[in-house]
């Protein structure tokens, strides 16, 4: 039984969404709260392995993947490049729900016809990046290794800092941040999520 990190492969696409979908809620399982499975993904995976591959690591377990970290270096090109490339498709798949339509799916939905725009609080953390790992992953050391491995190529790359947003519910990607080093620069209390930063 061994774990290993790895630059990510498109075959590994359908397990990185299923990922997604399993820690979707607030790091917890959010199957139960959607009826497209592949909302999630469609966000949160999808844009960042097609734009940015070499930001893009898969952790197997038994060579299975159970994990990701994933980015982008430049959080403001990556808003431009979605807007213009891939939210357009998604709009087209995806109608605006009715308002009355109160669903997790139709709020996801909607989401993807907001206009995708970078947060300027995080404006000097240049780069971001989302990490999730199913719990057969978890608590053994692989998230600090996965986040070591996105770094490392952010240095390579010369970027100056990075930042991430976390549900301020999710109170163990909190004290795991804060473990690696991050620290909160803004809180986003509207949307519920709290911004944190690191300096490369
Ligand atoms: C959050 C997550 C990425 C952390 O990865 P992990 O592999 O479980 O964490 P690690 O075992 O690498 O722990 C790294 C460090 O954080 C600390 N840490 C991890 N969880 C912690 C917790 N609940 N409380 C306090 N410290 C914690 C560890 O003690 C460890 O410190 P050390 O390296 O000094 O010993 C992983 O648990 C996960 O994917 N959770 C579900 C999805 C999620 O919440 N993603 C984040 C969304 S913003």
């Amino acid at each position: 039984m061994s774990f290993a990190i790895r630059s990510y492969h498109p075959t590994d696409i359908g397990a990185l969404y299923d990922v997604c979908l399993k820690t979707g809620d607030s790091g917890e399982d959010a199957t139960h709260l959607y009826q497209d499975r592949e909302l999630l993904g469609h966000m949160y995976v999808a844009p960042y392995l097609a734009y940015e591959p070499d930001l893009a690591f898969t952790l197997t377990h038994n060579d299975v993947p159970v994990g990701y970290v994933l980015g982008t270096r430049d959080s403001v090109a990556f808003a431009d490049r979605c807007e213009r490339d891939w939210y357009p498709v998604l709009r087209a798949r995806y109608p605006l729900p009715a308002v009355e339509d109160k669903s997790r799916d139709a709020g996801m939905i909607r989401s993807f016809h907001e206009t995708s725009t970078a947060h300027p609080e995080l404006a000097d953390f240049p780069a971001h990046l989302h990490i999730d790992l199913l719990p057969i992953g978890q608590g053994q050391g692989n998230g600090r290794r996965m986040i070591e491995t996105f770094l490392a190529r952010l240095r390579e790359l010369n970027v100056s800092a990075v930042h991430l947003g976390v549900a301020k519910h999710n109170q163990r990607a909190i004290h795991f941040y804060e473990k690696i080093g991050f620290e909160k620069v803004v809180n986003y209390d509207h949307w519920g999520w709290i911004g944190y930063g690191l300096k490369l």
